[in-house]
C-alpha cells in the first residue's frame, strides 16, 4: 500500500482508493444467492479480507502521505446476490468507497467465472452478463461506482481485439440507463481493454452523470496506468472534471 501511494503521488494523482475484493464463498441464508439456488462458487480460492492488517496499513499510509487523499474501500462482487453478507461486513468494517462488480454468472447452481463461460458461447455469455449487470444495479444500492462494466471482454476468445463493442450497444445502454437512473458513477477501468469514446458517450446519452477512473492496479506499478488515455476518452465523450480534484468527473 505504501508503494502504491508513492506511485500515486509520482503520477500526480490527488487520491487513491484501496478497494479490496469482497467475494463470498459461503453466505447467509437470506442472501439472494441462496434463494436463487446457488450452492457454491467456482473457483472458490477467494480469501477473507484481513481487515485488521488492511486498516493498520491504511492508517500508516495516511500518516506518511498527508498530501494524498487515501480512501478505504471494497469491491463487492455480485453484491445483489450477497446483500446480507455485504451489509454485515460493512457494518463491522465501514469503508469510504464501495464498488459493485460482476465477475461470475450462475451455471448449474454454482457461480462460475465468466472467463470460463465465454469458451462455451461468448455471445450468449456477454448478453447474459450485461443483463445481469442491470439486475445488479436494480437490486443493490450498496455500491457507488459500477466497476468494469464489460469485464468479460478481458477474456474474449481469440483476444480482446476481436470483441465488437457495437454488437452489444443495446445491452450497454440498458445497463447505463439503470445506472444513470440511480445517479451512480461508471468506472472507466484501465486494466480492462479501454472503453471507446462511443461507449462512454452511450452512458452520457442515457443520462449518466459521473465517471470514476479505476486502474484496478493489484500492484503498485499499475496505479494510474493509462489514465492519460482514459482522460482523453472521457473528455471526448463530454465529461469534465468535477467540483474539485477529488470529485468524480461530471457531465
Ligand atoms: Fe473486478
Amino acid at each position: 500500500m505504501r508503494r502504491a501511494c508513492e506511485r500515486a503521488i509520482a503520477q500526480g494523482l490527488p487520491a487513491i482508493a484501496f478497494t479490496e475484493h469482497l467475494d463470498f464463498t459461503v453466505w447467509h441464508e437470506d442472501d439472494a444467492a441462496t434463494s436463487r439456488g446457488l450452492i457454491d462458487r467456482h473457483p472458490a480460492h477467494q480469501m477473507p479480507i484481513d481487515v485488521e492488517g488492511y486498516f493498520a496499513e491504511l492508517a500508516e499510509c495516511r500518516d506518511r502521505f498527508p498530501e494524498l487523499r487515501i480512501l478505504s474501500g471494497v469491491e463487492a462482487g455480485e453484491p445483489h446476490l450477497f446483500a446480507a453478507s455485504v451489509a454485515e461486513h460493512l457494518r463491522n468494517s465501514p469503508v469510504d468507497r464501495v464498488l459493485g462488480s460482476l465477475h461470475s454468472l450462475s451455471l448449474h447452481g454454482r457461480l462460475v467465472g465468466v472467463g470460463r463461460l465465454l469458451w462455451d458461447d461468448a455471445d450468449v455469455t456477454m448478453r447474459r452478463y450485461l443483463t445481469e449487470i442491470v439486475r445488479m444495479i436494480e437490486q443493490s444500492d450498496v455500491f457507488q461506482v459500477l466497476a468494469h462494466v464489460d469485464f468479460p471482454r478481458r477474456y474474449w476468445p481469440g483476444g480482446s481485439d476481436q470483441y465488437v463493442e457495437k454488437d452489444y450497444e443495446d445491452e450497454y445502454r440498458a445497463a447505463f440507463r439503470a445506472l444513470a437512473t440511480t445517479g451512480r458513477a461508471l468506472e472507466v477501468n484501465t486494466s480492462s481493454p479501454l472503453a471507446s469514446v462511443d461507449q462512454v458517450r452511450w452512458f452520457r446519452e442515457e443520462g449518466g452523470e459521473a465517471i470514476s477512473f479505476g486502474s484496478d492496479a493489484h500492484q503498485p506499478t499499475a496505479v494510474g496506468q493509462r489514465f492519460d488515455l482514459a482522460v482523453d476518452i472521457v473528455e471526448a465523450a463530454g465529461f469534465r472534471p468535477g467540483r474539485d480534484r477529488f470529485d468524480f468527473w461530471r457531465r
